[in-house]
């Protein structure tokens, strides 16, 4: 890889994709009810679906070497959004095997969305393992020209006030073979939705967070990961300093989110890595008034040392 190009990838996540699917009654029972009325009143206005087309056209325009895609491909996950998700993907011009996607909570919503497995119906062939478990796609392990992307699952059915992920003990001891495989080469690229790093807050980290954070960032140390994630709909950049070496840490913000607080706007960040990990990037951020992409510098990282995250 000495003297080779950087390898680039794009991280999207949270398109939110808005518009595209008509809601039956028996889709709005329960906690589908309240997403509608969110959808209805302030997602369409917030998330409009030309972002995501554009996102995708500046994909086509200038492809990276990998695409993360960081969930919440969805809103309520019903079918027909997640068919809509594909199809936009698609339009990226990428195939199968340059995009890597693991879902956040809003694809598995409802516990019917999760049962029905319908991330894996529907983005299944972006999460395909060189080391496959015979009952869960995820984690996955996706060794790639220069790099290494592992696939975790932070999404489950929660209550309607809850957005928080989990990833679970069986996951993590299924992630710690991974590490151990001979595939897994440096660097590693980590996608998960939810971000490792606990909200200030504690009720906020109640409902939003990723629970089991710190033993995932533990499980991490020593491997120089950067840790790929979406949720906050912000861009983020935390360098995390444990007893076995740094960590980075990268949330790209909303594909479509232009909620209008700065700096919650839609857009994405693309990275470059060499054999010694992370190189560097930058966010893309869409100018509605331009009609054009905005090259931005991802934010200065924050540095925190693990033993004293809480
Ligand atoms: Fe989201
Ligand atoms: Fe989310």
């Amino acid at each position: 890889m000495s003297g080779a190009a950087p390898v680039v990838v794009a991280h999207i996540s949270d398109l939110h994709p808005t518009g595209i699917a008509r809601f039956r009654p028996t889709d709005l029972l329960t906690k589908r009810a309240l997403g509608w009325l969110n959808l209805a009143l302030l997602r369409r206005k917030r998330h409009p679906y030309e972002l995501l087309l554009r996102v995708m056209d500046d994909l086509r325009r200038d492809p990276p070497d990998q695409l993360v895609v960081g969930g919440d491909l969805v809103n309520l996950g019903v079918p027909e959004e997640f068919a809509a998700s594909r199809e936009l993907l698609g339009r990226s011009g990428l195939p199968a095997e340059r995009i890597s996607a693991v879902p956040g909570n809003h694809d598995r919503y409802t516990s019917d969305a999760h049962e029905r497995r319908l991330f894996e119906v529907y983005f299944g062939a972006f999460a395909r393992s060189a080391a496959p478990f015979p009952d869960d796609l995820f984690p996955f392990l996706q060794p790639r020209p220069g790099l290494t992307v592992l696939g975790l699952c932070s999404g489950w059915p929660a209550s309607p006030i809850q957005a928080r992920g989990t990833l679970g003990a069986r996951q993590l001891g299924r992630l710690a073979e991974l590490l151990r495989h001979p595939a897994a080469r440096p660097p590693l690229v980590v996608a998960v939705h939810h971000p490792p790093i606990p909200h200030a807050e504690p009720l906020k980290q109640w409902l939003n967070g990723l629970h089991d954070w710190r033993a995932l960032l533990e499980l991490l140390a020593g491997t120089g990961a950067a840790i790929l994630h979406g949720h906050r709909h912000l861009s983020l950049h935390w360098e995390v300093e444990t007893p076995r070496g740094p960590l980075r840490v990268l949330g790209t913000p909303s594909a479509s989110d232009q909620g209008g607080k700065s700096p919650r706007t839609a857009g994405y960040h693309r990275y470059r890595f060499g054999p010694d990990g992370f190189l560097g990037g930058e966010r893309r951020i869409w100018n509605a008034a331009r009609e054009a992409f905005e090259l931005h510098e991802l934010p200065v990282p924050e540095r925190v040392r693990l033993e004293e995250l809480r």
